[in-house]
């Protein structure tokens, strides 16, 4: 197939739409079909943008077309709705919109619904206004978030689920952290500003950058020295809560990528440090991070669940279990799990971090800490979990570590989406008694 843009954007979606595969996995293929860097930025702009506002552009679609689609053209489907992404949210003049589109219904060979294509973006056009508010009538379209997680938002979050789905659906901000070990934060930031790119430090955290506009990490000075890593601001606070001291034995039992791994060891080298995962591909990433900014852990490809199978018995004095979650937290970063994640995730994943937090517990030293974490800001992930395990395990206590900065979530502190501009993240320090 011709590496339309336009074309290729429906392609994806529909693996993800369908195939229920995650947009990180089928873009950078697509990506690669892409004739230059500026078709491979269209296309992206076009698959975040369109899953971003899914459900509200196929609320509008469902009006403007008079019978669904056979399951063999959900191509021309999603199209179309990357069609009425451009026209609804994109600043693309609305000429180059309809003609573009209409040429890729022709891309990919369905030429018999080129008319019909283009009788939808037009009725868009004139009757912009009448759809506009029949779709806000509507939480999904509204909102633009499966029933399900704007039900279970709003029995978390009473009071704060409506700032939460806005948030959620604003673009990210592109966030850095500096590492201390090669340059100082105020250094790199003087550095930014005599390369004319605008930035400022991350509130609440010692390393933290922002960018005003996104760039390729590849035009970052110094990226490949080591001397900054992308990362968002709440999750550059686990390296601080941790609190590690030289000599330490620390497990960072669910590592990959390693970003929390890296910033670890940027803040205190002189630990002895192993990585896990339970997924090998995703460690060899943990690799990687670690040679760019020359770092050393130990890695271990293993399951945190079963540590009957790889620990030596020697206890570790800080454990990090950054555990598997809804990542209902970083739905602005990762729109499709509003696509891919279904309400019953919940309870399954909850179980394994049940079941994590278990068999970790007896491999902190009496006097040590365990840090839980998640991206997600469902209850039962976090405060709820963490209560359970309160519940039952005698030696274990929480120390609100974030008390005036972050919002205390009952047991442990959460940040909601957008909060100080930083992701959604659930923390609880849980140490042992001596
Ligand atoms: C939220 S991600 C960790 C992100 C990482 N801490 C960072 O900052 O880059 C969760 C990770 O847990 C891993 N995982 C899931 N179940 C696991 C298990 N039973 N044992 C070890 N790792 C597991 C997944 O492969 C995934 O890489």
């Amino acid at each position: 197939m011709a590496a339309d843009p336009r074309a290729l954007a429906a392609q994806v979606l529909v693996r993800v739409h369908d195939a229920g595969r995650s947009l990180s996995d089928v873009l950078p293929v697509a990506q690669s079909e892409c004739a230059d860097e500026r078709d491979a930025a269209l296309l992206q702009e076009l698959v975040y943008g369109t899953v971003r506002w899914y459900y509200r552009l196929d609320a509008i679609l469902g009006q403007l077309l008079r019978k669904p689609f056979k399951p063999r053209d959900a191509d021309l489907h999603c199209l179309l709705l990357v069609g009425l992404y451009q026209l609804d949210q994109l600043a693309v003049p609305e000429r180059v919109a309809v003609h573009e589109t209409v040429q890729a219904v022709r891309t990919l060979r369905k030429d018999w619904a080129s008319g019909l294509a283009n009788a939808v973006l037009r009725g868009f056009q004139r009757r912009r206004e009448e759809l506009e508010n029949a779709v806000a009538s509507d939480e999904v379209a509204g909102f633009s978030h499966p029933r399900w997680l704007i039900e279970q938002l709003r029995s978390d979050w009473p009071d704060q689920y409506r700032q939460i789905l806005l948030a959620n659906n604003m673009r990210p901000p592109f966030s850095l952290r500096v590492n201390r070990r090669r340059i100082t934060r105020a250094e790199y930031l003087d550095l930014l500003q005599s390369l004319a790119i605008e930035a400022m430090p991350i509130p609440g955290t010692d390393q933290g950058i922002r960018l005003a506009t996104p760039m390729a990490v590849a035009r970052l000075p110094g990226f490949f020295a080591g001397d900054v890593s992308v990362q968002d601001g709440a999750a550059q606070l686990a390296a601080e809560l941790l609190d590690v001291r030289p000599g330490m034995r620390v497990l960072d039992a669910c590592a990959a990528p390693g970003g929390k791994t890296a910033h670890l060891l940027e803040r205190e080298p002189e630990i002895a440090l192993t990585a896990l995962d339970i997924d090998a591909q995703r460690l060899v990433r943990v690799q990687e991070n670690l040679d760019r900014l020359g770092l050393h852990a130990g890695l271990l490809v293993a399951d945190a669940g079963q540590p009957g199978q790889w620990w030596d018995g020697q206890r570790f004095d800080r454990i990090l279990l950054d555990a598997p979650c809804t990542g209902t937290g970083v739905i602005r970063r990762h729109p499709d799990i509003k696509l891919l994640r279904r309400a019953a995730d919940i309870a399954a994943l909850a179980q394994r971090q049940a079941e994590l937090l278990k068999a970790m517990w007896p491999l902190l030293s009496p006097g040590g800490m365990l840090l839980y974490s998640t991206c997600s800001v469902l209850k039962t992930e976090n405060s709820n979990q963490v209560a359970d395990f309160l519940g039952y395990q005698a030696d274990a206590i929480e120390r609100p570590m974030l008390a005036g900065r972050v919002k205390v979530a009952g047991v442990g502190s959460q940040i909601l989406p957008g909060e100080n501009g930083m992701d959604g993240f659930y923390y609880a320090c849980l140490h042992k008694t001596v």
